[in-house]
């Protein structure tokens, strides 16, 4: 890490837990490569101190923060102002505190987009695309999907009634949409016209060995993007690479919106290559210890 000065600025995560995050790395990483007097804190926030919290961001002059799990709703009422996406999505994941003025981004979708094209070369206006899950991921995904100009973003959801309000919600954004449950028939009808398909459940994280969909159902000209990155190759990336699709990991959602908030606070454009291989580093640190 830079020695930092009396002139250091601060930016963190509020969440419960943090221990596991590896946002620090990310972000330390990045102010070293570029001599940056800044550093990156985790700060552990109880439900009933997310006020409190975020008066201490004003208090201290924090430059701003991540905001996680559980969070990511329960900051809105205490910001002064929403970006457009962050208030489509209902969720912050990032604070910029502009001069005592707490802005709410929200750059988990708007990452995810920028992985798309970054990492795997997708495009996602004028896509078709299904994803699968109906939960706050997803709804970042979907909405950001939607904003890219994708044409379709279809979702499948365990709950189908879920999968049918994210899909008034998409529509509303300007793609063409609709809910749908995870049986094979109304999955099948939708990925013979779909160009891409993302999965947002927690299906395949952590050693399950489970797949969100049958695997025959895929075919070479599907882009397949998971956004679990612990296993780094999910049970799904590895069938769909099986069956010839290109894949997007799980990381790459991790690192661009980890790139968009940097970004966001310091107003210099982020060292992605930098960031990408402090994180791969750490994620592959933690299957070797798994
Ligand atoms: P996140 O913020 O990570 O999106 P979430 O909001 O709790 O988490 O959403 C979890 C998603 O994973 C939901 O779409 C959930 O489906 P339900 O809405 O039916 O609960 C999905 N999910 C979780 N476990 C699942 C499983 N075993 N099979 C299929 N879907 C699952």
């Amino acid at each position: 890490m830079t020695e930092l000065t009396g002139a250091a600025a601060v930016v963190g995560l509020i969440g419960r837990p943090v221990a596991h995050s590896l946002s620090p790395r990310m972000h330390n990483r990045a102010f070293a490569h570029l001599g940056m007097d800044w550093v990156y804190v985790p700060f552990e926030v109880a439900d009933d101190a997310v006020s409190a919290a975020l008066a201490g961001v004003k208090a201290l002059s924090i430059r701003g923060v991540n905001v996680t799990v559980p969070h990511k709703t329960a900051v809105i009422p205490f910001l002064d102002e929403l970006t457009p996406e962050a208030a489509a999505m209902g969720a912050v994941n990032t604070i910029v505190n502009d001069s005592g003025r707490l802005v709410g981004h929200n750059t988990d979708g708007s990452g995810f987009v920028r992985s798309l094209r970054e990492v795997a070369g997708f495009d996602p206006h004028g896509a078709r695309v299904l994803v699968l899950g109906a939960g706050g991921a997803a709804r970042a995904v979907a909405i950001a999907l939607a904003r890219a100009g994708a044409e379709r973003v279809a979702v499948a959801n365990r709950t189908e009634s879920k999968a049918g309000r994210l899909a008034e919600a998409v529509a509303r954004h300007g793609a063409s949409s609709a809910g749908l449950s995870l049986a094979r028939e109304p999955l099948a009808a939708e990925l013979r016209a779909a160009d891409a398909v993302v999965q947002t459940t927690s299906v395949g994280m952590a050693g399950d060995p489970s797949l969100p969909l049958d695997p025959d159902l895929l075919a070479p000209r599907h882009l397949v993007a998971d956004i679990v990155y612990t296993p780094l190759k999910t049970p799904l990336l590895r069938a769909a690479e099986a069956r010839g699709c290109r894949t997007l990991p799980g990381w790459g959602m991790l690192l661009y919106q980890g790139v968009e908030a940097f970004e966001c606070w310091t107003g210099t454009p982020a060292p992605a290559n930098v960031m990408r291989e402090a994180l791969l580093e750490a994620l592959r640190g933690k299957e070797a210890e798994a």
